[in-house]
C-alpha cells in the first residue's frame, strides 16, 4: 500500500452546490427530488362554479317522463291507442262449435254430403285432381283449418265423386313438425265428424322398417305406435265427439282391411300389413331409432296419421290407413334420406296407389252403407 493511498481519508460526499469544477452536472431528471413544504388547499368554496347572476335564471327542467311518486310497473303498459281497434273476430270456444262452424261454412259450399273422406299425404294429392263434379275449398277459407305448410301439400279439400261415390278429399295435411299442435293437426276429423262422415282413408308416405317394405311398395296399417308424445284427446272431453277414454283395440278397421289388401292382391300388388310407428319430425330417424322402433314391433315410419286416427276413432269414424314406403328407414341401406326420394316414390307409385282406391272407395260406401 503506497504512503499516498494510507492516508487518504475517507471523504465525506461533495455537496453537489458546492461541485469540483470538473464534475459534470446531474441531469434534472436524476435530481433528488426537492421536497416542497405542503401547501395549504385551496378553501373548497373556491372550487364551486360561479354564481349566476340573476339576471341569468335557470330555465325550468324539463318534466321527467315517469314521475318519481309513481310506483314504476314491471308489467309493460298497454300502448296508448289513438284510433278505435280494429274488432277481433272472437273464435267459438269450444272445438266443437269451432269444428260445426267449419262443417257448416263447407256445407255452404256444395250440395254434396259424402260419408267418406281421405286424406291425401305426400305426392298423392293429385288423386284429389281426378274426382268427378269437383268443388274445391281451400283449407285457408275454411274457418278454423289449418293450413299446410308442407311441401307437396296443395292445401285444398276437393269434394266430389269417385266412381260415383261421394267424397271428401284433403289435399295435403297439417303435420305437428310445423308447428301445429296435436289438436289442430286431428282439428280435420272433428269437421268430419261434424259433416256426418263415417269412414276415412289415410295415406301417408312412411320409411320401410321390415326388410320387406321396400321403396314403393303399399302396406295396409294394421295398427300404430304413437311416440309423438301428444293426443288430440288431452284435456277437457267433449262427450258430443266422443268417450274419455276410447278403445283403440281395433282402430284400423278389420273389414276395410281385409276389402283393401284383397282388391290389391286382385290388382297384382302383393298387399302387407304393417304397424305403423309415429315420430313427431322433422329429422328423420337415427339408424339406432330405427332399431329400436324394430324391437317395438313397428314395420314402418312416420310422421303423421296418428293424431287423426285417435280423434276419428273417438267419434266413431271407422280408419283405413295406407302407407307408401318412399324410402329404407334409416340406417337400413348404406345411404342417407333424402326428402327429394320421398316425394319421388310418392310420385312413381302414384298411379298404383290410384288404382286401389278407386276399387276399395265403392266397397267401403257399401260397407258403410
Ligand atoms: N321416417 C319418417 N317419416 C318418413 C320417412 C322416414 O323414413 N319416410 C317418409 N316419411
Amino acid at each position: 500500500m503506497s504512503t499516498k493511498e494510507k492516508s487518504a481519508k475517507p471523504k465525506a460526499p461533495r455537496k453537489r452546490a458546492a461541485s469540483a469544477k470538473n464534475v459534470a452536472p446531474v441531469p434534472a431528471s436524476l435530481a433528488e427530488p426537492q421536497l416542497t413544504p405542503p401547501q395549504e388547499l385551496a378553501p373548497v368554496a373556491a372550487l364551486e362554479p360561479p354564481a349566476i347572476p340573476p339576471s341569468h335564471p335557470l330555465p325550468e327542467p324539463e318534466p321527467f317522463p315517469i314521475p318519481f311518486e309513481e310506483p314504476v310497473s314491471l308489467t309493460p303498459r298497454a300502448p296508448v291507442l289513438t284510433t278505435a281497434p280494429a274488432p277481433v273476430p272472437v273464435a267459438p270456444a269450444t272445438e266443437f262449435d269451432r269444428a260445426e262452424a267449419a262443417a257448416q261454412f263447407i256445407f255452404s259450399k256444395t250440395p254434396a254430403r259424402p260419408k267418406i273422406a281421405l286424406v291425401l299425404g305426400s305426392g298423392l294429392g293429385a288423386f284429389a285432381d281426378e274426382f268427378s263434379a269437383a268443388t274445391k275449398i281451400p283449407y285457408a277459407s275454411i274457418p278454423h283449418f289449418p293450413r299446410s305448410t308442407a311441401i307437396g301439400h296443395a292445401g285444398q279439400l276437393v269434394i266430389g265423386h269417385v266412381e260415383d261415390v261421394s267424397v271428401a278429399g284433403m289435399q295435403g295435411r297439417v303435420h305437428l313438425y310445423e308447428g301445429y299442435s296435436v289438436h289442430e293437426v286431428a282439428f280435420p276429423m272433428r269437421v268430419f265428424a261434424r259433416m256426418g262422415v263415417k269412414a276415412v282413408i289415410l295415406t301417408n308416405a312412411a320409411g320401410g322398417i321390415k326388410r320387406e317394405f321396400v321403396q314403393g311398395r303399399l302396406i295396409v296399417i294394421k295398427d300404430h305406435i304413437n311416440l309423438q308424445g301428444a293426443n288430440p284427446l288431452s284435456g277437457p272431453n267433449d262427450a258430443r265427439f266422443g268417450p274419455r277414454f276410447p278403445d283403440m283395440t281395433i282402430a284400423y278397421d278389420r273389414r276395410f282391411r281385409e276389402m283393401t289388401v284383397g282388391q290389391g292382391n286382385r290388382q297384382g300388388m302383393g298387399l302387407y300389413e304393417g304397424v305403423y310407428a309415429a315420430l313427431p319430425g322433422p329429422s328423420y330417424e337415427t339408424p339406432a331409432e330405427i332399431r329400436y322402433l324394430r324391437t317395438i314391433g313397428a314395420d314402418l315410419v312416420g310422421m303423421s296419421t296418428v293424431p287423426e286416427v285417435i280423434a276419428a276413432r273417438h267419434s266413431g269414424i271407422r280408419v283405413l290407413g295406407i302407407s307408401c314406403v318412399t324410402n329404407a328407414a334409416a340406417g337400413i341401406l348404406d345411404q342417407p334420406l333424402d326428402h327429394n326420394e320421398v316425394l319421388e316414390t310418392a310420385e312413381r307409385v302414384k298411379t298404383q296407389f290410384i288404382a286401389l282406391l278407386r276399387t276399395v272407395i265403392p266397397r267401403i260406401a257399401a260397407e258403410i252403407a
